[in-house]
């Protein structure tokens, strides 16, 4: 398969080694620095883009997909706000893309299998539940988002609590996502259902960003022969 890079920093290189290794062509390497190469691409040889660039350029970088008739994988995060533009800009021309905020296909297991136990935990009251994300002291947000789309699932599934809170909850309706940053730290993130007699515990741990990067690549094999707008659940197939 022959890829175009987006962005060419912590996961582009890294896409890049695993990519190459596992016998794809990396057609050229785009930065911020080097857009150019892009108006010299011979677009017949692309099978897909892979874009891991910032929250300011990934719009543009879709667009050109979009118009260059090239499917994009997306891991770009922070520009969501564009999302409803982006998604009918795509089916309007029909492009074909797919995002995700998390590549990693262990993350995106781990959040169905967290709805389908919170499912099981609605009719079950003598448990309480709490969430917890752990993740190494550079990384400045909190909660992190892998851990709200976790909070989300509970929440869409759980009648009694309604929304959550980055600390200990202090109301029944509310659902804690409790913070900690510590080094070195892979990022980990747990759900936790506990009553008088037993707890039940799930938790998924990061060893490295091997995961979102092989993600990413394995959806582009896929996304490469798909046509619209696409997520991870299709890929996925669940449901
Ligand atoms: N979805 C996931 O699984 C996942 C995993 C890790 C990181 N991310 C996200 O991926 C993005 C990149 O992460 P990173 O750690 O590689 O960041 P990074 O800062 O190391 O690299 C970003 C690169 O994008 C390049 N860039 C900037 N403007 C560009 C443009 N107009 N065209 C092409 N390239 C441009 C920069 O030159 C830089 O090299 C971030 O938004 C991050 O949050 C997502």
């Amino acid at each position: 398969m022959n890829i175009l890079l987006l962005g060419y920093g912590k996961m582009g290189q890294l896409i890049d080694q695993l990519a190459t290794k596992a016998g794809h062509q990396i057609v050229a390497k785009i930065n911020i620095d080097n857009r150019e190469e892009l108006d010299d691409l011979n677009l017949s040889l692309v099978d897909v883009a892979i874009d891991f660039s910032q929250p300011e350029a990934a719009v543009d970088n879709i667009k050109w997909c979009i118009n260059h008739n090239i499917p994009v994988a997306v891991g770009t995060t922070g520009w969501l706000d564009r999302r409803a533009e982006v998604d009918s800009y795509c089916s309007e021309r029909g492009g074909t893309y797919l995002y995700a905020s998390n590549f990693s296909i262990g993350v995106n297991l781990f959040f169905k299998l967290n709805k389908q136990l919170a499912k099981l935990m609605n009719t079950q009251k003598q448990y309480s539940v709490r969430t917890k994300e752990i993740h190494h002291t550079q990384k400045l947000d909190a909660p992190s988002g892998t851990s709200i789309t976790i909070a989300e699932g509970i929440i869409e599934q759980l009648d009694d609590k309604t929304n959550w809170v980055n600390k200990e909850a202090a109301a029944s309706e509310e659902l804690e996502i409790i913070s900690e940053r510590i080094d070195p730290a892979p990022g980990t993130h747990e759900v936790s259902y506990s009553s008088t007699v037993d707890t039940i515990d799930i938790r998924h741990t990061a060893h490295s960003r091997e995961g979102f990067a092989k993600g990413a690549i394995t959806v582009a094999e896929w996304l490469k022969d798909q046509k619209g707008v696409k997520s991870m659940d299709d890929f996925l197939q669940f449901d």
